[in-house]
């Protein structure tokens, strides 16, 4: 009756469950929330300071241009101010490009399974979705490529892939990115791109350099651990950026948030302890499951994507019944697996029985 047609089909976006209600329903004390790709370690203790120091003045609008963390960004990423767009998380900016973008008779390529909000908007605004099966994990991108036509307005590339956690290399973007025609824009969503161990780690300066039809997706959500702010980031050419922040709410990002990520920006000693923990954990977690003959997909983020015996749907709900929160597969297209968020080192350890007891079980 209401609204655009499509919308019958599109489900709202299906959180993970709340610690609160979790703990209720199962009568537990201890929750340990493995679900969402948050960060384990909080986020840098200096913007708890700012927290108590900073004079609110919520009563008058935030920054709409977010000057400051636009100076502070573009200083570290050596990019231009007028190459960054900023949205109330990256999730916001997938949103404007698909407004921006894309419309009835044109379509978008994307991988599948992949993050579902490039599908989800893209349908959204009318335009036609192609998606190509990944493979072990990895979008293939020659099949991608095989879709795109003089219709193609967009293509995404997640980059690692949510929820696989798996990255395609530099020199394979690259050959794919040559022959993309130059009126189609690539979306690298790079939101995991601070786990990305140092060796695989894109020379993303120069992609934008060589590829004026490439917008890169970044976020303060996952190893700077501000995801309740709400604040993430695009690079793209300033030509991009001016379509984007035509379309942008006026003041999409909120001061706090513009506020708490400069200074989370600046303690990189945080940020380095956050992400070798998370190789370190890992590592430890990845090598014992896999001596116990779990699949364990690739990952170069904070995640782990593991196939179990039976269906993710009861697989954590098991996990769940033993305080763990984690993701089922069903909901990530994956239907044999389980998406594990790397959490602390303790609790990952503890996990180990209970992946254990997971595969004696089914
Ligand atoms: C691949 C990917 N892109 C984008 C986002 C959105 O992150 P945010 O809106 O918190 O910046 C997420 C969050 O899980 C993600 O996994």
């Amino acid at each position: 009756m209401f609204g655009k047609e499509i919308l019958k089909n599109l489900r709202a976006y299906q959180q993970g469950k709340q610690i609160s209600d979790v703990k209720k329903e199962f009568n537990l004390k201890n929750i340990v929330k493995l679900a969402s790709n948050e960060n384990p370690y909080g986020y840098s203790q200096n913007v708890n300071k700012l927290f108590t120091t900073m004079n609110l003045n919520l009563e008058i609008y935030p920054d709409g241009y977010a000057t400051n963390i636009r100076q502070s960004l573009a200083n570290k990423l050596e990019v231009a101010e007028d190459e960054l767009v900023f949205g109330n998380g990256s999730d916001e900016i997938i949103t404007l490009i698909c407004r921006a973008f894309l419309e009835p008779g044109y379509n978008t390529v994307m991988a599948h399974p992949t993050f579902t909000q490039y599908r989800h908007h893209s349908l959204i605004e009318g335009a036609t979705v192609f998606e190509v099966p990944t493979v072990n994990g990895y979008h293939d991108l020659d099949a991608m490529l095989e879709k795109v036509d003089q219709k193609t307005n967009v293509i995404w590339i997640c980059a690692p892939d949510n929820p696989s956690g798996t990255l395609i290399s530099e020199s394979n973007l690259k050959t794919f990115l040559n022959q993309v025609p130059k009126r189609t824009l690539v979306v690298l969503d790079e939101a995991y791109y601070e786990f990305v161990s140092e060796e695989n780690k894109y020379d993303t300066n120069n992609l934008l350099n060589n590829y004026p039809n490439l917008i890169v997706l970044r976020t303060f959500s996952k190893a700077y651990g501000l995801a309740g702010l709400r604040i993430g980031y695009g690079i793209m050419n300033k030509e991009i950026a001016h379509k984007l922040n035509v379309v942008r709410g006026a003041f999409n990002t909120t001061r706090l948030a513009q506020e708490a990520a400069i200074i989370a920006l600046e303690d990189e000693t945080f940020l380095n302890k956050v992400v070798s923990h998370n190789a370190k954990v890992k590592k430890d977690f990845v090598e014992f499951l896999k001596n116990h003959n779990f699949k364990v997909y690739d990952s170069e983020t904070n995640f782990i994507l593991v196939q179990i015996p039976g269906k993710g749907n009861d697989a954590a709900l098991q996990l769940l019944k033993q305080g763990y929160i984690v993701r089922s597969g069903e909901l990530l297209g994956y239907d044999d697996t389980i998406r594990i968020t790397i959490g602390l080192e303790e609790d990952m350890e503890n996990l180990k029985a209970v992946m254990l007891d997971l595969k004696s079980h089914t």
